[in-house]
């Protein structure tokens, strides 16, 4: 293989452009209701932008495996929009007032409109999925969706305690990875690729989509909400134990331990300062555990397409988890 790697976002975005214009066109059609407040929850969610990373993911796949055709748009935007969906009731159940660096909807339109507007986008990529006319496809969405939905559930159940370790990548793989793998295989769908062939790319989705939440909850804890969009510090105060976290409970000292209960119960810093939480991490090398494990993962992800043939799509594919650990947002 061919060691020239594509080195920026901006060559991934060249080499896919056409087709990521066109999956906005796509998402400005699909986001058109009879209902005028469906329609203005649905355009200003995909007004709001977003990185893209799953369609972008879904293009690569089927064009890595020799796929042309026009259902890679469909269905590039068919995994946003359910995307969007996760995202609208995920603002709502963590009560969280931004999004993308600007108002989340339900701080605009209220939590009622906000669940119905989800519902309706789920539904809307289900239609627009409908088209291929493929029963693997609607296969791959609805299991999707049951464990996105089961993943958001499980961690209700266990906000504000010490989660295992296990516990927590079981959690990330149905709330996350579940998509970042579906996108995957659903281009290896649409290229008619062998079983084998899904499952290895399947493999490198769950392995970037854990990477990228690892990496998503480590922003929560360093971040700053301007550079991020989206509120920061809030894991720990919904009651939310993160990889770092988890790490310093099961390797601090017994007071570190106490310290960070404290705050899972509390479900704010009113006792316990987030600098104080910002030290125990620290001492404790929690945050370089944290994003050692995400770089374990980007690794095995690009150890799954070992059996894909070269291409400049594949090269993509190559730079998309290291992209997954260095972003900033
Ligand atoms: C946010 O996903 C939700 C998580 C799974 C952490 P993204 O970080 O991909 O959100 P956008 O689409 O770029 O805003
Ligand atoms: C991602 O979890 C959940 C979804 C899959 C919607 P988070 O709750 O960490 O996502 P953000 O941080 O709000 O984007
Ligand atoms: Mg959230
Ligand atoms: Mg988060």
């Amino acid at each position: 293989m061919s060691t020239l790697a594509i080195a920026t976002a901006k060559e991934v975005f060249e080499l896919l452009r056409d087709d990521l214009v066109a999956i906005e066109q796509e998402l400005g059609r699909d986001s058109a209701s009879g209902v005028s407040t469906i329609t203005e929850i649905a355009e200003y969610l995909r007004s709001g932008g977003g990185k893209r990373i799953r369609p972008t993911l879904l293009l690569l796949s089927s064009h890595a495996l020799g796929y042309t055709g026009q259902a890679a748009i469909r269905l590039g935007a068919v995994v946003e929009m359910v995307h969007s969906a996760t995202l609208v009731h995920d603002d709502i159940i963590d009560s969280a007032n931004v999004r993308r660096g600007r108002p989340s909807a339900n701080t605009t339109w209220g939590n009622e409109k906000c669940v119905l507007a989800g519902d309706w986008l789920y539904m809307q990529a289900f239609s627009v999925a409908l088209k291929e006319k493929s029963l693997r496809v609607l296969d791959l969405l609805i299991g999707l969706t049951q464990q996105m939905v089961e993943g958001e559930l499980l961690q209700i159940q266990k906000l504000g305690r010490a989660v295992s370790e296990a516990e927590y990548y079981d959690l990330i793989y149905r709330k996350t990875a579940c998509l970042f793998s579906v996108s995957m295989q659903l281009g290896a769908v649409l290229a008619g690729a062998t079983e084998s062939v899904e499952a290895s790319v399947g493999a490198y989705g769950r392995t970037v989509g854990l990477a990228f939440q690892i990496v998503d909850d480590v922003l929560d804890l360093t971040a700053t909400e301007e550079v991020l969009g989206k509120p920061v510090a809030s894991d720990l105060r919904e009651g939310k134990a993160t990889l770092a976290v988890i790490h310093s409970i099961d390797h601090g000292t017994a007071a570190d331990r106490r310290t960070i209960q404290r705050v899972l119960d509390d479900r704010s810093f009113e006792n316990v300062s987030r600098e104080k939480i910002r030290e125990i991490l620290v001492r404790n090398g929690s945050v370089e555990y944290a994003m050692g494990v995400a770089d374990r993962y980007a690794e095995q992800s690009r150890q799954a397409l070992a059996a894909i043939a070269d291409s400049e799509y594949k090269r993509a594919l190559l730079w998309v988890p290291d992209f997954v650990v260095a972003r900033e947002k």
